[in-house]
């Protein structure tokens, strides 16, 4: 099985509880905490683990917040190499509203991680990745980590042999310039990444197909929820729906998907049939309720689903 290594600069310690009713000055008593990791990277890492393809989760970690998370993350299984920095990781709050069924999710910005600490991410990153096939990069930058620390990234990682894919937003997704393998932004973070509406289909092919003639990356996935995906390429775009499911929560699909793809292309699948399993993680991901993983069982039951109705033609150009 290729060797799969993530990266999370700005993992969290994910604390969720319920209350009756969020008010303002009054004390809010809250129901007993459940702590869950948290972050782009460590959370495909762990969705691999549920789809059997093991990858390696890099972070950096610090304060007896980052030790709480470095222990759940191990308890699940899932291996660790974590670079230990002066700052506390962080802790995002998530309040669940029982009378209105509301979700409230406070998120907080992360430590600072100075220059040396960046440095030696990376140098444990280099460490951890040699040899690797995947390295997927996902989630925000810490507040002091510059916007093009992820083109660092995919410099030193592609200088390994490894394909990287980035799952980012705003600024670290801008400053993307090459050397990426695959990208997969949310139609949302596409349109902020090009100033564009981009509602037609046709438009969304082109804006997709510019990232990718400017060198930026080889492989365009656009995930448009509910909608399905797009993906697209130097030579070819297709179209992919969605699973139809009730969603229970809708937490997590997109680093769901992200890891239903890597584990797709990690067995070999084409990249049509990786997608499509990326798209059976990410609808498998709302099956469950709050902060709770994908099961591999509905994984598989919507991969096997999309597959069998994959004969129809869903090339858009
Ligand atoms: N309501 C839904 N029904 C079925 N599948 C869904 C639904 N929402 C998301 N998905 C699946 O999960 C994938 C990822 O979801 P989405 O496009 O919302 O990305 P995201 O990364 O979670 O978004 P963002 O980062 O902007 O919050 C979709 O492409 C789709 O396959
Ligand atoms: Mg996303």
């Amino acid at each position: 099985m290729p060797d799969i290594v993530t990266l999370t600069m700005n993992p969290a310690l994910d604390i969720t509880t319920s209350t009756n009713r969020v008010v303002p000055t009054d004390k809010v008593r809250c129901g007993a905490p459940r702590r869950d990791p948290g972050g782009g990277g460590l959370n495909v890492a762990r969705v691999l683990h549920v789809l059997g393809t093991p990858a390696t989760a890099v972070f950096p970690s610090g304060g007896h917040t980052g030790r709480a998370l470095e222990d759940l993350v191990a308890t699940e299984g899932v291996p660790i190499r974590s670079l230990t920095i002066r700052g506390s990781t962080r802790e995002s709050l998530t309040i669940n509203e029982n009378e209105t069924g509301l979700q409230y999710r406070f998120v907080l910005p992360g430590p600072t991680v100075t220059t040396r600490e960046q440095r030696a991410c990376l140098d444990l990153l280099i460490e951890v990745a040699s040899g690797a096939d995947y390295v997927v990069v996902s989630g925000s930058l810490p507040p002091d980590v510059p916007a093009d620390f992820y083109q660092h990234v995919a410099g030193a990682v592609g200088d390994l042999g490894a394909r990287v894919i980035v799952d980012t937003s705003g600024p670290a997704l801008r400053q993307l310039r090459g050397r990426v393998f695959l990208v997969k932004p949310s139609i949302r973070e596409l349109r902020d990444w090009t100033g564009r509406e981009l509602s037609a289909i046709d438009d969304q092919v082109a804006a997709t197909r510019e990232v990718i003639d400017r060198g930026v990356c080889d492989v365009v996935v656009l995930s448009l929820g509910a909608e399905g995906a797009l993906l697209v390429t130097q030579d070819r775009d297709e179209y992919f729906p969605s699973v139809e499911v009730p969603v229970v929560s809708g937490v997590g699909a997109g680093d769901s998907m992200v890891a239903g793809v890597v584990s797709g292309l990690a067995r070999g699948r084409s990249l049509s049939d990786s997608v499509r399993y990326g798209i059976a993680a990410g609808a498998a991901m709302l099956q469950t309720p709050g902060t709770a993983l994908c099961r591999r069982t509905d994984v598989e039951r919507f991969y096997t689903l999309l597959t069998e109705g994959s004969a129809a033609d869903t090339t858009v150009g």
